[in-house]
């Protein structure tokens, strides 16, 4: 059996009057690919959101590995190894390629007593990243000079760059084309196949058919159904969407 990597319990969030978790429980086992799915205002990107250290849960627990953890922050949702693609873009366009991939988590050298961001070896560095993800991309390019699909690849490069624990990506096929999407289900396989754990969000299932271990669904701020991917098709999980949104 895998050893588990992160156990929501009870979570609820609230924005003014909208509950938009209402008592989730949610977990993911280490190589485990979740896909989480569900309609337009659902929940996911919340909870997401959650677990990335964007905002605090008004109640619930979180347990990192089996401890339980206040993620507070982004910094420290990194530290835990949790790295995220978020489905709203987080590229700063004035910078290049590579500074993007390394912003907050700078390549130093050092010049006596003084530390310097190594530029030479950030874009070394990318370039490799660029090719592991089969991304043709300039790491000292300008990011307003890139493709919707370059900057969400460059997202992807970012996320992986780190030795994330926990892989999210919220709807990171969107603006990638299929060639990005088949390098992107590629790379999720062989870094779960190493034991991370990953939670994918799309609106096109059929991307994750076969990628996915677990399906959980969502419905208006809470968890509606799990099914794990054993004789699923496109066919069965339509028709499940479709009978889950019909009965919310
Ligand atoms: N910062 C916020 N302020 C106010 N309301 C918010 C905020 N973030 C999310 N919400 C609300 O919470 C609910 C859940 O939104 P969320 O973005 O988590 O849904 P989602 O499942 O990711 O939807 P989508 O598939 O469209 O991405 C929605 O009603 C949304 O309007
Ligand atoms: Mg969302």
């Amino acid at each position: 059996m895998s050893k588990n990597i992160l156990s929501l319990e009870n979570i609820e969030k609230s924005f003014g009057k909208v509950r938009s978790l209402r008592g989730v429980d949610f977990k993911v086992d280490q190589g485990e690919v979740v896909g989480l799915v569900g309609e337009n205002g659902a929940g996911k990107s919340t909870l997401i959101k959650i677990i990335s250290g964007l905002f605090p849960p008004d109640r619930g627990r979180i347990l990192w590995e089996g401890r339980e953890v206040s993620i507070g922050s982004v910094k420290k949702a990194r530290e835990l190894g949790i790295e995220t693609v978020h489905q709203h873009r987080l590229t700063v366009d004035t910078l290049e390629v590579s500074d993007n991939i390394f912003l907050g988590r700078e390549i130093k050298k050092s010049f006596g007593p003084f530390k310097f961001i190594d530029r030479a070896a950030q874009r070394r560095r990318a370039a490799e990243l660029m090719e592991e993800l089969g991304l043709d991309q300039n790491p000292g390019r300008l990011v307003s000079r890139c493709s919707g699909a370059e900057k969400q690849g460059l997202e992807v490069a970012r996320a992986l760059q780190f030795n994330a624990r926990l892989l999210i990506l919220d709807e990171s096929t969107v603006g990638l084309n299929i060639e990005g999407i088949k390098q992107l289900r590629r790379f999720t396989n062989k870094v779960t196949s190493g034991g991370v754990g990953c939670i994918f969000i799309t609106h096109d299932f059929r991307y994750i058919l076969d990628l996915a271990h677990r399906f959980v669904f969502m419905s208006q701020g809470r968890i509606v159904a799990e099914l794990p991917n054993k004789d699923i098709d496109v066919k069965k999980l339509e028709e499940f969407i479709i009978n889950i949104n019909l009965q919310s």
